[in-house]
């Protein structure tokens, strides 16, 4: 029996180049919904998601964060960010953008995790609270090349044992 969402598991890929084509509203609502409805430790919620559309503040968040300039030639981006008192803030952020990746990938829409926090200029250009970490940002938008599933990935025996660490599975 397929499992649609292993297959979305499986042949999900880091996007970096985006068609210049709007996203449906709808889709755009999904991917924020699916952060909105991820768990998290207690149930706590110790995030925040800010939804950047205009062209403008795409090219400036595609300026502020190094290693993702092409964020601004996405048609949309998500600000993942956690409150810095939060002792698990950094897992359950992490767990909604995987949401909100899986999310996109299942309507056909491409995107990758850009940054990895010291993106204090992202947290004072958008108006975040400094009680908040900017943790990533999201660029969501149509691939502009066909995307194929050619994961590298160690063999799975290298990280995954069964039962005791080095026993392989059979
Ligand atoms: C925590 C994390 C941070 C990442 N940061 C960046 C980044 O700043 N810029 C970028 O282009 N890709 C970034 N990536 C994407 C990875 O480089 C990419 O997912 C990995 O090389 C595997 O490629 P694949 O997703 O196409 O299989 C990041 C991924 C993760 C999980």
């Amino acid at each position: 029996m397929a499992n649609e969402v292993f297959e979305t598991v499986r042949t999900i890929l880091a996007v970096r180049e985006y068609q210049d084509k709007p996203l449906p509203e709808d889709v755009v609502r999904r991917i924020v919904e699916a952060a909105h409805l991820t768990a998290s430790a207690s149930n706590t919620q110790p995030w925040h998601f800010v939804l950047v559309r205009e062209r403008e503040r795409l090219r400036k968040l595609g300026s502020l964060v190094r290693t993702g300039p092409y964020i601004a030639n996405a048609a949309a981006a998500v600000i993942v960010a956690y409150e810095k008192q939060s002792r698990t803030g950094l897992s359950d952020a992490s767990r909604a953008i995987q949401s909100m990746l899986l999310a996109a990938w299942g309507d056909r829409v491409g995107s990758n995790w850009t940054g990895f926090g010291s993106l204090e200029n992202v947290r004072i250009e958008f108006g975040l609270p400094d009680t908040y970490e900017v943790l990533g940002v999201l660029p969501f938008g149509y691939p502009k090349r066909k995307v194929i599933g050619n994961k590298k990935r160690k063999p799975l025996d290298e990280v995954v044992s069964a039962e005791r660490f080095g026993t392989p599975l059979t």
